[in-house]
This record gives structure tokens, C-alpha cells and sequence, in this order.
């Protein structure tokens, strides 16, 4: 992060020895239901993270899974394919043979257009035979992992076939809770008309609506961190704070998802849902309680004091595509990419700056960027002090000395680095004598300090919905307040779609652009 000394790593204060023990619930009884069950996030996601609490044996006893996708495949197909898609899975070293058997001797699977609602009479069949302990009083968990354009389909027919019904309150027994994937609409009147389906059919305590960034460990620490401690929540304003940077970059390509991204591109796709939510846990008030309404509520407080980002036909943004790049030769341009149209101008890249109008954020500055295919995977919030008012050490005349800097890192390396300056030993500078200083960096890493990796962000979302717990979920008018920040942004660009898509070199940090971004409003400043 900065180029002075060596960081200084931070260990628990008490002495952990290996992991700690934790203190996890375990599930409610049910059955989960997943709609797109053969796909790319039930194979890569789902699955690893189900498995996982099998391990963690954090599943119920009377747990059972019923698999949903259009594929003719028998049960045992089914297994078979889960288990060869588990092995290949981001992290995964050897399975555990008692927890997959566990698990794959629940799991079932059938095959359905679930956009069809002659085929759900065969669904509720089948859950007859494998809902425990008796088919009249299992709680039932939906999971659409479907593409956008067959969620109205299915939560019809779900509704209609009477398997998902209305529960007056979160408290009544048997459960039905339901569980959306972003992206949650493609712009806010489709998110509108969506909470708008799904409301009419259940109440918004049984609509679970995923963000994954909020099930990452360190993302949850940003409550933690802010508000367990007092020592730095009465810097955290316009007082002490110049800047704030909010970054997703990803090293990776569109892959194998060229067609869907050609539909969204990087501003639906990371700044409607991940980036708010780190700016909007970053800058909110403390709530009152770590409640699912509690929290969300100051969450959608900060949305709704964000400036417009589109004023008189202008923003303050940046918007670029990546192009094969000499720094990362075998990387292919967006445009060669499969699904990819050869002049599209689906934008991969976004830099943004945005205004929080309120007591504690006025005037500062809030820089998100996200983008595809660049130098480096690393999701982090970077808050930057303000420097001395009036600083009589080291470079001061030359404004050289590197501000304060507080690292919240989301991935990799998940933990928090502060950097500060010292007193470099023993020199005295001859033109500028007195003290010289040097920024140091203390840092505090999750797996240096307890010696584990966290969990997945899956795994902690599926606990949660089958425990009814809401908190780490979107509510309705969250999802909708955050596409009335970003809709204007999209509509603009798409009114005027540039006519050379500004590019940057796959494997480069983006375009020039985005650094004007920044200099413009703060001369001398970067991204971090
Ligand atoms: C998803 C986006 O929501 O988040 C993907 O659709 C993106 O395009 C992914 O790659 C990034 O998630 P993570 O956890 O790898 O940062």
C-alpha cells in the first residue's frame, strides 16, 4: 500500500490458539428448494457452500435439498455431477467422504420448466416424498437461481401452485422464505414491477434478496470495526477525512458470461449492488441494534443522501472497456469475447465519484471504481485523513508527506492496514533539518490472526435465510433507493453511447480518464 517500511503485523490480543471456537446456530429444519440447479452459481457456489455447513455440521438432521433445472437427470446424476462440480471448486482440497454422504442422502433432484406451470404439480409430488418429517409442516426455502428474465415466471407459478404462501409474520411455523439473486431488475422501474410481484404474493420478512459482497467476513467487520471500537469513529467525518476510495477490480474477463454482461455491464453488475453496500456500511450512522431493520435503515439513510449523480446531462464519471493489453498478453479485448458483440458498447470499467449531502459526510468526496480484467483482484475501502493543519516535520515544504491512510480489505488479504508516519532513527535531513519521517503500516490479517480462512460468503447467507435472518439481506426499498442512484448514470450513457468506447490494456488499473477523476477535485492525489 504505501512505500515506507515494512508492515507491522497486529495479533489478537489474547492468544487464540488455532481457531477460535465458534458459536454458530444451527439451521432450522427444512427443505431447500433451488431453482437452476444444474447452473453456473448452484455448481460453483451453492453447492460448496452446502456442503460446507454439512462439514461445519450446521445443517439440520431433518435437512433435505430438491434440485429444479430443465436437464433429464436422475437423482443420482444429479449427486454425481454435485460432487465432481464440488471438487472442482475455488479452495477445495479433500472431501470429506461422512459429510457428502450426509448430505448427497438428502438430496434429490427434477427435472422441470419451472417457467411452466403445468410442471409444478410433479415438483410438489416429489417434495411429498422427501419433505421430513411430515410434507404438511416442513419449512420451505426457494432459491432462484434463475436468470432475470424467468423470475416473474417462477414466483407466479411458485405462488399459484400453493407451494410458497403467505406467513403473517416472521414467527409463524411452518416457514417459506424465498431467496432472489441479483441482479435484482435491470434498472428501478424493473425492480419496481419485481418487489411489486413478489410482495403481492408474501410478506418482505420471507424475501431473502442476496448481495454476496454483504456475506464476506470482512465486509461484516466494517460494523465491527466501527462501531465495537471508540477510537476511531470521531475521526470518521468531514473533520479528519479528505477522501474516500471504494474499489472491486478484478484481474479476470467476462468468461463464460459474455451474454448476460453484454445485457448489464459493469455499472448493474458491481456499483448497483456491491459497491453501495460498502459505501453505504462505510459512511452509515451506528443503527440501534444489529437488526435486519435496524441496520438496513441507516444503510437506506445514506443512500438517499447521496447528491444525483447526473446533473444538467453531466456526471462525474468515467466508463472504458478493456482491449488486449501488453500486460497481460493472453488476455482477449471485451469485444473478442464470447457473446460479445464486435462493436459493442457495453462499458467494463466504471470510476465515479460521488456526494453524501449530510451533517457527517458534506464535502467529502467518495471515489467508487470497478472494473474487469485489471492489474490485480483486490475489493477494498480506503479512507484517506486529512493532513496537519499545519505539519513541521520531514518534507513539509514540499508537501510530500504521505497522509493517513486506513485500509478496510475486503479480498484478498482480508483485514484492516493503518498507515502513519514515524520518526525515520537518526536522521536529520540536511535541507530540512529537524526530524525526518517515514508512513509505517500496521496491519491486521484474518488468517494471520486466527489461523483460518473465513467463510465463504455463501455459506453464511444460506445459514441465515434458514435461520431468518434478514440482516445481512436487501429490503425492498434498499434495492429500489439504490437503482435511483445509479439509473440516471445508466440511462445517460446509454442516451449517448460514446462514439469510441474509451478502452484501457487488459492487465493495466483503467483508463487515463479515471485518474483525471481524482486530480481534477484533489491535485496530487491517486488511486490507492
Ligand atoms: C458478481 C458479478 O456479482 O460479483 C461478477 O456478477 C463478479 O461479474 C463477482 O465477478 C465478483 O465477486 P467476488 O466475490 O469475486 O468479488
Amino acid at each position: 500500500m504505501s512505500k515506507g517500511r515494512p508492515p507491522v503485523t497486529v495479533a489478537p490480543s489474547v492468544q487464540l490458539g488455532g481457531a477460535p471456537e465458534r458459536l454458530r446456530e444451527r439451521a432450522d429444519p427444512c427443505t431447500m428448494i433451488i431453482f437452476g440447479a444444474s447452473g453456473d452459481l448452484s455448481r460453483r457456489k451453492l453447492m460448496p457452500a452446502l456442503y460446507k455447513l454439512a462439514v461445519d455440521n450446521l445443517l439440520d438432521e431433518d435437512f433435505a435439498f430438491l434440485g429444479v433445472a430443465r436437464e433429464a437427470m436422475t437423482d443420482e446424476q444429479y449427486r454425481e455431477l454435485m460432487r465432481t462440480e464440488l471438487e472442482k471448486s475455488e479452495g477445495f482440497t479433500t472431501l470429506d467422504e461422512g459429510a457428502w454422504s450426509w448430505l448427497a442422502s438428502r438430496m434429490w433432484y427434477s427435472s422441470a420448466d419451472f417457467a411452466n406451470p403445468d410442471t409444478f404439480p410433479a415438483i410438489i409430488e416429489k417434495l411429498a416424498l422427501i419433505d421430513k418429517p411430515q410434507a404438511d409442516a416442513t419449512n420451505h426455502l426457494f432459491y432462484l437461481a434463475v436468470p432475470p428474465s424467468v423470475f416473474p415466471a417462477t414466483v407466479s407459478n411458485l405462488a399459484a401452485s400453493g407451494l410458497m404462501q403467505r406467513t403473517p409474520s416472521s414467527s409463524d411455523r411452518p416457514w417459506s422464505r424465498i431467496v432472489v439473486e441479483k441482479p435484482f431488475g435491470r434498472s428501478l422501474d424493473t425492480a419496481l414491477e419485481l418487489n411489486a410481484l413478489l410482495l403481492d404474493r408474501v410478506g418482505e420478512h420471507q424475501v431473502y434478496r442476496i448481495d454476496h459482497y454483504l456475506g464476506k467476513e470482512a465486509v461484516q467487520n466494517i460494523l465491527v470495526f466501527r462501531f465495537a471500537n471508540s477510537i476511531f469513529e470521531p475521526l470518521w467525518n468531514r473533520e479528519y477525512i479528505s477522501h474516500v476510495q471504494i474499489t472491486a477490480a478484478e484481474s479476470v474477463g467476462v468468461e463464460t458470461r459474455g451474454k448476460y454482461y453484454e445485457e448489464a455491464g459493469v455499472v448493474r453488475d458491481m456499483f448497483q449492488n456491491h459497491l453501495l453496500q460498502l459505501l453505504t456500511l462505510a459512511a452509515m450512522e451506528p443503527p440501534i441494534a444489529i437488526e435486519a431493520d435496524a441496520v438496513r435503515d441507516e444503510k437506506v439513510k445514506v443512500l438517499r443522501s447521496l447528491r444525483p449523480l447526473v446533473h444538467d446531462g453531466q456526471a462525474a464519471a468515467v466508463r472504458a472497456q478493456y482491449v488486449a493489453g501488453k500486460q497481460a498478453p493472453d488476455a482477449a479485448g471485451y469485444r473478442s469475447e464470447q457473446g460479445v458483440a464486435a462493436d459493442s458498447v457495453t462499458p467494463t470499467f466504471a470510476a465515479m465519484r460521488l456526494a453524501i449531502d449530510n451533517w457527517r459526510w458534506k464535502g467529502v468526496p467518495f471515489f467508487l471504481r470497478s472494473g474487469k480484467r485489471l492489474k490485480q483482484r483486490k475489493s477494498e475501502i480506503v479512507i484517506q485523513f486529512k493532513s496537519p493543519p499545519h505539519m513541521i516535520f520531514g518534507e513539509a515544504e514540499t508537501g510530500h508527506v504521505p497522509p493517513g491512510l486506513l485500509t478496510m480489505r475486503v479480498q484478498p488479504r482480508e483485514g484492516i492496514a493503518l498507515r502513519f508516519q514515524v520518526k525515520t532513527p537518526g536522521t536529520v535531513h540536511e535541507l530540512t533539518p529537524g526530524f525526518e519521517t517515514t508512513p509505517v503500516e500496521m496491519d491486521f490479517c484474518y488468517q494471520d490472526a486466527f489461523g483460518e480462512t473465513p467463510n465463504s460468503a455463501y455459506e453464511t447467507l444460506l445459514l441465515d435465510t434458514m435461520l431468518g435472518d434478514a440482516t445481512l439481506f436487501t429490503r425492498s426499498d434498499e434495492v429500489e433507493t439504490a437503482w435511483r442512484v445509479m439509473d440516471p448514470l445508466i440511462q445517460l450513457w446509454s442516451d449517448r453511447p460514446a462514439p469510441e468506447m474509451p478502452t484501457y490494456g487488459a492487465g493495466s488499473w483503467g483508463p487515463t480518464e479515471a485518474d483525471a477523476l481524482l486530480t481534477d477535485e484533489l491535485p496530487g492525489a491517486r488511486w490507492l
